[in-house]
Order: C-alpha cells, then sequence, then structure tokens
C-alpha cells in the first residue's frame, strides 16, 4: 500500500485524489459510491500495472474511520480534508492530524480555496502544514489565484500561497508534499470557464520554479504538481499530455463513482 511505500516520486505515477467536500449527505452513498469504484479498478485493462495511479479518496471527516475499513487490501486509499494546527488536546471541532494518521490516513488537503475563503490564513496553513508533516501524513497543499488578471497579479498571488504555506516545510520530508494548482475561477458548478491544459502548464512551470528556488533542484523537481478546478473524465488526457500534469485532485466528478473510475482509467494508461 503506498501510504507505506518509502514514498519516493516516481514521475510516471500519477495521482487520482477525490475530494468530497461536505458531500454525500448519508453513509449509505458513501458505501455505495467506495464499492463501485472498487469494482471498476478490478475491471481496468491496466489493473496490472497497479501502483501507475495512486488513488486517494479523502471523505467528510465523519465517515474516515468506516472507509478506512471499506478500502482495507484495495488499491484505495483515504484521506483527510483538513487537519488542524496542534498533534491534539482542547480545539471543539478540529481534526487531530495524530488520530488521522493512526487511524490509517494516507494524506491531508490543506489550504483548500473552500477553507482559505472562511478567513484560514497562509499563517495559519502553514502551522497546520508543518503539523501534518510531523505526523508523517502527506501533504496536498492546494494553491491557486482566484482571478485571472490581464496584467499577470495573479502569478503573485500563487508565489505568496505556495511561499507561505511551505515556510516551515522541512526539507528532509519533501516525499510528503503534493501541490495542487486549483485556480479559484474553474473550481465548482459556479466556475467561470473551464481551465485550459495551457494555463496549468504555464502555472506549473512557475510553481516549479517556486519549488527549486524554496528546496533545491533535487527535491523541488520531483514534488507532483496536480490539477484541480472541474477535473473531469473527458479533459483528464489532456491535462496530463498537454498540460504535464502528475495528477487530479478531483471535487464533483469524485462524487460519481463512473466518472472517477474513468478518470482513474486515463491516469492508469498515461504515459507521459
Ligand atoms: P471541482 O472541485 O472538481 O468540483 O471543481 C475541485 C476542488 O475544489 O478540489
Amino acid at each position: 500500500m503506498w501510504r507505506d511505500e518509502a514514498l519516493c516520486y516516481n514521475q510516471s505515477v500519477k495521482f487520482v485524489i477525490g475530494n468530497w467536500k461536505m458531500n454525500p449527505s448519508s453513509f449509505a452513498e458513501a458505501k455505495r459510491i467506495i464499492t463501485v469504484v472498487k469494482k471498476n479498478i478490478g475491471k481496468h485493462p491496466h489493473a496490472r500495472l497497479r501502483g501507475q495511479a495512486k488513488v486517494v479518496i479523502c471523505p467528510p471527516a465523519l465517515f474516515l474511520a468506516s472507509l478506512v475499513e471499506l478500502t482495507k487490501n484495495t488499491a484505495i486509499a483515504v484521506g483527510g480534508q483538513d487537519s488542524y494546527l496542534s498533534d491534539e488536546g482542547a480545539h471543539t471541532g478540529e481534526t487531530s492530524p495524530s488520530a488521522l494518521r493512526r487511524l490509517g490516513a494516507a494524506c491531508v488537503i490543506l489550504g483548500h480555496s473552500e477553507r482559505r475563503a472562511i478567513g484560514e490564513s497562509d499563517t495559519v496553513i502553514a502551522q497546520k502544514v508543518a503539523s501534518a508533516v510531523r505526523n508523517r501524513l502527506r501533504v496536498v497543499l492546494c494553491v491557486g489565484e482566484r482571478v485571472r488578471d490581464d496584467a499577470g497579479a495573479y502569478f503573485t498571488e500563487v508565489k505568496r500561497e505556495l511561499r507561505a504555506s511551505l515556510e516551515k516545510f522541512p526539507r528532509s520530508e519533501i516525499k510528503r508534499l503534493v501541490v495542487a494548482y486549483e485556480p479559484v475561477w474553474a473550481i465548482g458548478a459556479k466556475a467561470i470557464r473551464a481551465a485550459k491544459p495551457e494555463d496549468f502548464r504555464e502555472m506549473s512551470v512557475f510553481i516549479r520554479r517556486n519549488l527549486v528556488d524554496c528546496f533545491g533542484k533535487k527535491s523541488g523537481l520531483v514534488i507532483p504538481i496536480l490539477y484541480g478546478g472541474s477535473a473531469d473524465e473527458r479533459n483528464a488526457e489532456g491535462f496530463l499530455r498537454e498540460g504535464g500534469a502528475d495528477g487530479f485532485l478531483v471535487g464533483r466528478a469524485s462524487l460519481d463513482p463512473q466518472k472517477f473510475s474513468a478518470i482513474i482509467r486515463v491516469a492508469e494508461s498515461a504515459r507521459y
């Protein structure tokens, strides 16, 4: 299981991470989705290449423990959608990174734009990142501009988010870092327009340059950079092939087991 392996990133391996957000509203539906994905994954013609795609489902915290059970001995790992900046203690309503790890979570999403939108600052995100890594979780750090202006100020916004959130990230733990570029304008049902593979490519080069600046060439070059923002079974291939994405952070499409399985299939058969 990849949560226990050496964590070394191999560029040919793609990540497909489903962010269920606050869905579904019943455990019965969560179980149905996971059951269909499990079944579909087994049928993939590329199933023998297992390991070409690292598949993670990040359900609401309420369903985490049950999903860990339901996915035992499968190619699907389970992750958190957020974790707190302290390991444990008196923090009403928060999720402990140390409990997440002990439960068997493979990773945790941090800095998602929907959390930034309710006031989560770069400083808080940096502390959450540090505490997740201390607890040996892989961090899926989300960055992305709210709007794309003609003057290119969006580069400054992404740079600030990236640098500030990673301020406390130890270079020795670089294998625990995944960056997800999620332009806010392309996320969700209210997206202004779909991002294009070239939008992703342009920004991922910029992100990569910043990662190399922060962590040095050897480490900066191997950090996976995923695309998130209305990723689905129709646009996945373009983002991998033309965009050079190392995988996806998928919202809505991850709640449809057929669509999610189709994205996994695209990632498993990718040769770029
Ligand atoms: P979406 O969400 O795929 O529904 O746009 C992506 C995300 O917010 O992670």
